[in-house]
């Protein structure tokens, strides 16, 4: 009987026993993986800018002309490269002239789209660059389309761009900065399907021409500009733009997607999941390699130099709100489920550098997939932000071209490739790869063979957790952070790695 039972056992490791088997082409890489693919995106939306980034005048909490110094600090750690701002739904109602000038005297406004709270305009423009400049990071900034005027769109970037003698240049001047800023990442609208004026692709095409053609580039300060694009999959969109606009006139088309565990009516709870609705939710996570290959093959069609960006300026996923919260404010926790969707989505972007040239989390701080939450003084790292940290050795790092034979993880009537792996080399010749393990209950084995590579030593770190639905909180912060992984050997030309079940693994292969 005891021998029957072990002779079981042996029987169900050795057939849960996973591998899978990955083959990296190091000869004569030639895609960039843009840094812009780790982009965030800063809204006016609960507490994001206010109480997030932006602190009250008299408080206690480490900060710099208002701007928090920790939350800075964690930013410039992992290498963000572009901040997307003032939104979002914000951006087609914000006029940003209310948003300079002495503090005091800056108009109010009601913030329609999250709460309908009173914005004070407190943070506006000389604000956000300096932000950015504490930051290193590289402004984007999305202008009015759905309320604004061409004239409001063309006069801010005079503003923003001009260095010499103009009415624009002159109040900047009297606002106390001399110097233009230079800012090039420009969003013409923001989801001109919907919040942003409910156009149709065809009327927004000729809108965006409108707009784009009093968008000047000033001398030093060329702008990327970037149309307002697709929904999810809403091919017609990008079909449109591509076909109406000239392809010179736009750096960027934009696509959007949440990953939504359950519905927009009940998107599921952050923190309270069964494993169905896990399997659920990395299905449609996985959806956004459909989506960006499907939009990728319409722009292919007219633009086959590549020459225009896709840009995934709003990802992540989107859940409930935190309970006893105002719903308007999207704050929500983020779990070791919210790292592997990070994880997954990073190296789809890495897998098509080729077209995709930048994308945008939503959102930085306490706000839908936040990298960081707040409570007063407090601040924590998200496993969301782990990720970043550990995907921070893809910025401007060449793609090696991999392919990839996975077991799959199933439940019930859902089947999903487990392994999801990219990898780049950087300039100085070490070799990165980021492996995702989706599957929550097994372990993978996986063989890799690099050719055209030179390596001898490997190291890594890890991000994983007990359970699917473990987060930091503010009671315990450090649930999940990267680890050291020895869980990777070299075994003659071929580099072997023990995946655990649900877990990100970022190698480094040095010669
Ligand atoms: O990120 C939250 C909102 O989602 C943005 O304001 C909008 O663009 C999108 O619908």
């Amino acid at each position: 009987m005891i021998m029957l039972s072990s002779l079981l056992s042996f029987f169900t490791s050795a057939f849960s026993q996973q591998s899978a088997r990955v083959v990296i082409n190091g000869n004569a890489p030639s895609t960039t993986i843009s840094k812009h693919i780790y982009g965030h995106f800063s809204e006016h939306l609960g507490r994001c800018i206010y109480d997030g980034f932006w602190v009250d005048e008299n408080s206690k909490i480490p900060n710099k002309g208002r701007i928090r110094l920790d939350i800075v600090e964690a930013l410039k750690k992992i290498n963000i490269p572009n901040l997307r701002w003032p939104g979002g739904c914000f951006a087609d109602e914000y006029h940003w002239r209310d948003g300079i000038g002495p503090r005091k005297a800056r108009p109010k406004m009601v913030n329609t789209n999250w709460g309908g709270v009173t914005e004070d305009n407190s943070f506006g423009t000389h604000e956000f660059l300096e932000l950015c400049s504490m930051l290193g990071t590289e402004p984007y900034i999305a202008g009015n389309v759905g309320s604004g005027t061409v004239e409001e769109m063309s006069k801010w970037i005079e503003y923003l761009n001009f260095n010499g003698q103009s009415p624009m240049s002159e109040i900047r001047k009297q606002n106390g900065r001399n110097e233009p800023w230079n800012v090039a990442f420009w969003g013409v609208g923001n989801e001109n399907w919907g919040c942003g004026g409910n156009m149709t692709a065809e009327y927004y095409a000729d809108q965006y021409k409108r707009y784009a053609s009093y968008c000047k580039n000033y001398p030093g300060a060329n702008l990327k500009k970037v149309a307002g694009g697709a929904n999810s999959e809403d091919y017609n969109w990008t079909e449109t733009l591509m076909r109406k606009v000239p392809l010179n006139m736009m750096w960027g088309i934009s696509l959007h997607y949440y990953t939504v565990p359950k519905t927009w009516g009940d998107k599921g709870s952050a923190t309270a999941f069964d494993e169905k609705e896990y399997a659920a939710t990395m299905k449609k996570a996985l959806y956004m390699n459909e989506l960006v290959s499907r939009h990728s093959a319409i722009m292919d069609r007219y633009d086959p130099q590549k020459r225009v960006a896709l840009v995934v300026d709003e990802w992540g996923i989107w859940t409930n709100v935190e309970p006893n919260t105002n719903p308007g404010f999207l704050y929500q926790q983020n779990s070791l489920r919210d790292a592997l969707i990070a994880g997954v989505h990073l190296n789809i972007f890495n897998n098509h550098a080729e077209r995709v040239k930048m994308a945008n989390l939503a959102q930085t701080v306490n706000v839908l997939q936040a990298l960081i939450l707040t409570e007063g003084n407090k601040m924590l790292l998200t496993p969301t932000y782990h990720v970043f940290d550990l995907f921070k050795v893809h910025q401007d790092a060449k793609l090696l071209p991999i392919q990839v034979s996975t077991p799959h993880y199933t439940l019930d009537n859902i089947k999903l490739p487990a392994v999801n792996v990219s990898a780049s080399q950087d300039p100085t010749g070490v070799v990165h790869i980021s492996f995702v393990n989706l599957d929550p209950n097994k372990k993978i084995s996986v063989n890799s063979i690099l050719s055209g590579v030179n390596w001898k030593s490997v190291s890594g770190q890890i991000i994983t957790s007990a359970k699917l639905t473990d987060v930091n909180s503010f009671q315990n912060d450090s649930k999940i952070k990267p680890v050291a992984f020895t869980g990777a050997k070299k075994e003659g030309d071929a580099l072997i790695v023990e995946l655990p079940a649900q877990s990100v693994v970022v190698l480094e292969l040095k010669n």
